[in-house]
């Protein structure tokens, strides 16, 4: 296997680590959260498992960047960037650009606590809004598998 194909596969595996997570904590984890009686005690479970679930995901997220980035380098893949048909290229970039600043700047430094002030007034409803929420950046995000998947094998 050559470096390019190294980087391919750990660029797949690591999204498929990280948008899996997303799918789960979307799909299984927070309907199983807002549907507990106590929607106080829901917000920190979902604090709980969340912060677990963030650390996986800055690294997965380093991995796809950095795999991309280098398959990008490697192949010569730049003018890519100025023609709409590769619009897959694009809509990787952007959800990858969103994922980080939402993990490694917004997350840290603002929203953990502005989440945290509104949960303590409305949790049920703070929990529905990180619902939505993620349900835009796993649609998005799986919007962008299938292009990606479809645009780099010819579709
Ligand atoms: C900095 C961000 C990213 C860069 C620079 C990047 C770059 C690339 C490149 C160069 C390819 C190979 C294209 C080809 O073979 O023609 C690729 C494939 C792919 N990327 Fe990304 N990517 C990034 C982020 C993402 C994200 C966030 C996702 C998921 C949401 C993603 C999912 C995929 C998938 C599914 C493939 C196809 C793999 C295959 O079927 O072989 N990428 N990416």
């Amino acid at each position: 296997m050559d470096d390019v194909a190294f980087a391919r596969a750990l660029h797949v595996f690591g999204v498929v680590l990280w948008i899996g997570g997303v799918g789960f904590v979307t799909t299984v984890l927070l309907p199983a959260l807002r549907r507990l009686p106590d929607a106080g005690q829901a917000f920190g479970h979902f604090e709980a498992f969340e912060g677990r679930f963030g650390w996986q995901a800055r690294v997965t997220t380093l991995l796809v960047g950095g795999s991309g980035f280098y398959m990008v380098h490697a192949w010569d893949l730049w003018d890519r960037f100025c023609q709409p048909a590769f619009w897959w290229m694009h809509a990787m970039v952007l959800i990858w650009l969103l994922f980080t600043v939402a993990l490694f700047v917004a997350e840290p430094l603002v929203v953990h606590r502005m989440l945290a002030a509104r949960a303590a007034l409305r949790p049920g409803r703070t929990l529905a809004l990180v619902h939505r929420l993620h349900w835009l950046l796993l649609a998005l995000s799986l919007m962008t598998v299938l292009g990606a998947v479809a645009g780099s094998h010819g579709g």
